[in-house]
């Protein structure tokens, strides 16, 4: 495994593109205990003049706890041939399972002592910088709510500052 740190700013557009093709985890926690899920939804780009990186957790996900009481998260890109990993992230909860033990993932930590997977080819260890809720009332579009059925489903959404990234080959 060989771990490049990258300067954030410098990323090109093409990762933009890593969350169509590939799912990434997003991982939460710290030393003593993190949980892991996988996401289709992530956003990066500039806010208040710094890189950022925003996902969109649902109140239910184990995950969520660990985003409500830690100020750090991580992106993990996965190898697009990591299918079952994301299968299971994406359909198991870390309330009954745990997930990185059976999936045989390696946790490493970033700044603030956040969790994230060496099993990635790119890595974004973020700092909370501003937290709300998405919003029925604030939809603009009727295609948006094709989304969300009588359950509900509205995320939360986690902006945070990409201190770090990682470039694993
Ligand atoms: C491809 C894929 C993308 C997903 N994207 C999200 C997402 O962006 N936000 C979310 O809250 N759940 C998402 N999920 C669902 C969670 O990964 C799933 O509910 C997971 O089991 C939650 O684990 P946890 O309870 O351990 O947090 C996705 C699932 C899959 C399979």
């Amino acid at each position: 495994m060989r771990m490049h740190s990258a300067d954030p700013k410098t990323l090109t557009p093409e990762i933009f593109q890593l969350f169509k093709t590939q799912n990434a985890l997003l991982t939460a926690g710290d030393r003593e205990g993190c949980n892991t899920m996988t996401i289709g939804w992530c956003q990066l780009g500039t806010l208040w003049n710094l890189p950022v990186c925003t996902v969109y957790v649902r109140p239910e996900r184990y995950t969520y706890q660990f985003m409500e009481s830690k100020d750090y998260f991580t992106v993990s890109v996965l190898p697009a041939s990591e299918k079952e990993t994301l299968r299971i992230c994406g359909t198991q909860s870390g309330r009954d399972t745990d997930k990185i033990k059976t999936c045989g993932l390696t946790v490493c930590y970033g700044a603030g002592d956040a969790p994230f997977i060496e099993e990635s080819e790119l890595v974004l260890v973020c700092k909370k910088l501003y937290v709300q809720d998405l919003a029925p009332e604030c939809v603009k579009d009727e295609r948006i709510f094709r989304s969300y059925g009588a359950m509900g489903g509205w995320r939360r959404g986690y902006t945070g500052e990409v201190l770090e990234a990682y470039i694993i080959k």
